[in-house]
């Protein structure tokens, strides 16, 4: 896709979101970027404030799942491409109210899908749906083997489930009705402006609150961890370069046992913090483990390397410190995403 575009990115105010808004806003002048987001729990206006006045930057409030706004949308900006990542993003709170992730996942994207296909009128040229989904589709690994873009899916969480879902429903359109359509598949992401309910934000939160850290079941958990702006470079050339009606497996070529990652992000915190060396990993805390806690998820990203050239520019090293000193450097943006709401839902999951 070139030239001047009108693009919707959904969910632009979340975490991965607002990466994906600020590359594009940066990187591409002559598009016009509308960001369409509802604002839940997870979405901060605030992760936006340095391009909010770009002249080719728009904000619109809106909730995916409301059909007659969602049509109207498409129906006045005719968008020529959207980028999907709005959704309920984490496993925790799918366990405790799983129907939320229904509506937004599966029938949120359902609702864009329906507009996106009437707004085109059965002319598709040079248009895209790109749907963002994650690598929790495929269930889980066992200690060896990576998912590839054929692995089958096999969903252990409500929000896998759900997002499994969502990518079903992108692919049926395709079929269906020769939407023009990329999905891609990614791993974990860290970096700035995640909301500190996942664990890389948590453990920071909670090592500079002296709180303990609650670490499911043994720690002996495998997840594969991507630099978020490593993502969004991702997402612009699959966006770009992707071929329609392929699968692109993201990941960081980067596997970690959850407890070793917390002792490494322990190590870099006591040493950012002037502490004494050991006092972070003394406050590491083994809890009940989480129900259907997939054991390992690592991804073959060697699709998107090989066809689109793309890889991760920082070593996961490299990565967690640029994460950690601008968490140190925001406690600002912290404090206001950690009061009100925050705590209870703390109270909720960890007592
Ligand atoms: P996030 O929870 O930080 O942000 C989600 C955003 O969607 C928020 O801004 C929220 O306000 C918005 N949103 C939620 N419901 C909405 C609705 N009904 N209408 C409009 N907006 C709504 O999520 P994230 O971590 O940035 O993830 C973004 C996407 O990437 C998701 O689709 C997720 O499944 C996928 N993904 C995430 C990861 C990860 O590690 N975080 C990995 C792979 C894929
Ligand atoms: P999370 O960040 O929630 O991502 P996901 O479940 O999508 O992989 O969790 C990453 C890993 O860390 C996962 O194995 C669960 C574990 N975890 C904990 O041990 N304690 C926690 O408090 C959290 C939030 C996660």
């Amino acid at each position: 896709m070139s030239g001047k575009k009108k693009i919707l990115i959904t969910g632009g105010a979340g975490f991965i979101g607002s990466h994906v808004v600020r590359l594009f806003v940066e990187k591409y002048p002559e598009y016009q970027i509308f960001n369409l987001d509802a604002l839940t729990y997870a979405g901060n206006l605030e992760n936006l404030n340095d391009i909010k006045d770009q002249s080719n930057y728009n904000f619109i409030k809106g909730d995916i799942t409301d059909e007659p706004f969602i049509k109207k949308l498409f129906a006045t900006h005719k968008f020529d491409g959207v980028i999907h990542l709005a959704a309920e993003s984490h496993v925790d709170r799918s366990i405790k109210d799983p129907l939320i992730f229904v509506k937004t996942n599966v029938i949120g994207t359902m609702v864009l899908l329906n507009a996106f296909k009437s707004s085109c009128n059965a002319n598709f040229d040079g248009k895209l749906f790109y749907h963002i989904s994650t690598d929790e589709v495929y269930g889980t690994l066992g200690e060896k083997g990576l998912f590839t873009e054929t692995t089958p899916y096999n969903p252990n969480s409500p929000y896998s489930a759900s997002k499994a879902s969502s990518d079903h429903f992108v692919r049926a359109y395709g079929e269906t009705y020769n939407l023009p359509y990329v999905i891609s598949n990614c791993s974990n992401n860290y970096g700035q402006h995640q909301f500190p309910e996942k664990l890389i934000p948590l453990f920071i939160n909670n090592i500079i609150e002296n709180k303990s850290l609650p670490v499911y079941g043994d720690g002996n958990y495998t997840r594969d961890w991507l630099y978020v702006k490593d993502h969004a470079s991702a997402i612009d050339m699959v966006f770009h370069k992707g071929k329609l009606g392929e699968t692109y497996n993201i990941g960081g070529f980067n596997e970690w046992k959850n407890i070793d990652l917390v002792k490494l992000l322990c190590q870099q915190m006591d040493i950012k913090l002037g502490r004494p060396k050991g006092l972070s990993e003394s406050l590491i805390t083994y809890v009940k483990d989480r129900p259907g806690h997939d054991l390992r998820y690592a991804i073959d990203a060697s699709k998107i390397q090989k066809e689109l050239g793309w890889e991760p520019s920082v070593t996961f090293e490299e990565g967690l410190e640029i994460t950690i000193d601008w968490y140190l450097n925001n406690q600002i943006w912290l404090n206001n995403v950690t009061s009100g709401a925050y705590k209870s839902y703390y109270e909720k999951q960890y007592t």
